[in-house]
């Protein structure tokens, strides 16, 4: 993506991206600011109906946009998702994971007492969900001239300073979604495919909580610029405020 912005907005074929979990939050700040590009944003959502009131925003303020219903616990919605992107946009050039789960016995419970059924649901979504939706989605991109995979995970989820107690089944599943993003960089790096995580900041949001310091729309930002990075950018690497740091 040398000449980034002519080759997101050319007329002809606008750059199409899709955004997990597209309805609230961090994600309907990304899908905003994404359409704000140009780009025709696919909302994904678990609720087909909040995704279109996001898509209607979009389109409203002059945007391309459409939505799809996609549950990343679900094979079959995360498969119907990606034949629905497949029928009507052909290929896609920017996938961002996003959907994301902290669950409350997980913010109260240590390691030692966290029931194994919370543990498996957080894994399920957050890193289950993104393994799931790359591999559907993998095809369409590889079909498009470049792709950006963004993941969004979170310093939680940090090895080299934030493992420090509590919150276990979303730090684990985070440091997880760190070590896919960079496993599959690798293997996508002759395929002019970019792949790396971001972690958003405290965002007030329903898992950030309304006492977090940063809007949605800031905690868009750097996933946006990791989901529009030039092809000499960086892949396989952890993006803290547009930065690259240690996982
Ligand atoms: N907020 C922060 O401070 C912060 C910090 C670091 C990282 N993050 C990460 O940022 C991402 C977005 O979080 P947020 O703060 O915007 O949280 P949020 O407001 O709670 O939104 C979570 C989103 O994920 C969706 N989701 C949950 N389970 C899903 C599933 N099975 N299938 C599809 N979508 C599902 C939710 O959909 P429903 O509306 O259907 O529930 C919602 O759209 C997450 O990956 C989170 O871990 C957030």
């Amino acid at each position: 993506m040398g000449t980034e912005d002519s080759r997101l907005k050319a007329e002809d074929s606008p750059a199409v991206a899709l955004v997990t979990g597209g309805n609230r939050g961090i994600g309907k700040a990304v899908c905003l600011g994404l359409a704000a590009k140009g780009i025709h944003t696919i909302v994904g959502s678990r609720s087909l109906e909040a995704g279109e009131k996001v898509s209607a925003r979009i389109m409203k303020n002059g945007g391309s946009s459409e939505a799809v219903q996609l549950d990343v616990q679900s094979p079959a919605s995360v498969e119907a998702a990606a034949r629905q992107v497949e029928d009507r946009q052909g290929s896609l050039n920017i996938l961002v994971n996003n959907a994301g789960m902290l669950s409350g016995e997980d913010r109260k419970s240590k390691f030692g007492t966290l029931p194994e059924g919370a543990f498996r649901e957080t894994m399920d979504v957050n890193l289950f969900g993104t393994y799931r939706v790359c591999q559907a989605f993998l095809p369409l991109l590889e079909k498009a001239p470049w792709g950006r995979i963004v993941n969004v995970t979170s310093a939680m989820g940090n090895l080299s300073d934030a493992m420090t107690g509590g919150y276990s089944a979303y730090r684990i599943s985070k440091a997880g979604v760190n070590a896919l993003t960079a496993n599959l960089a690798a293997e996508l790096k002759s395929k002019r495919i970019l792949v790396n995580c971001v972690h958003p900041g405290w965002v007030r949001t329903r898992m950030g909580t309304m006492v977090a310091p940063l809007s949605p729309k800031k905690g868009a930002e750097s996933i946006i610029y990791a989901a529009t990075l030039p092809d000499d950018g960086p892949t396989g690497k952890y993006i803290v405020k547009r930065q690259t740091q240690p996982f």
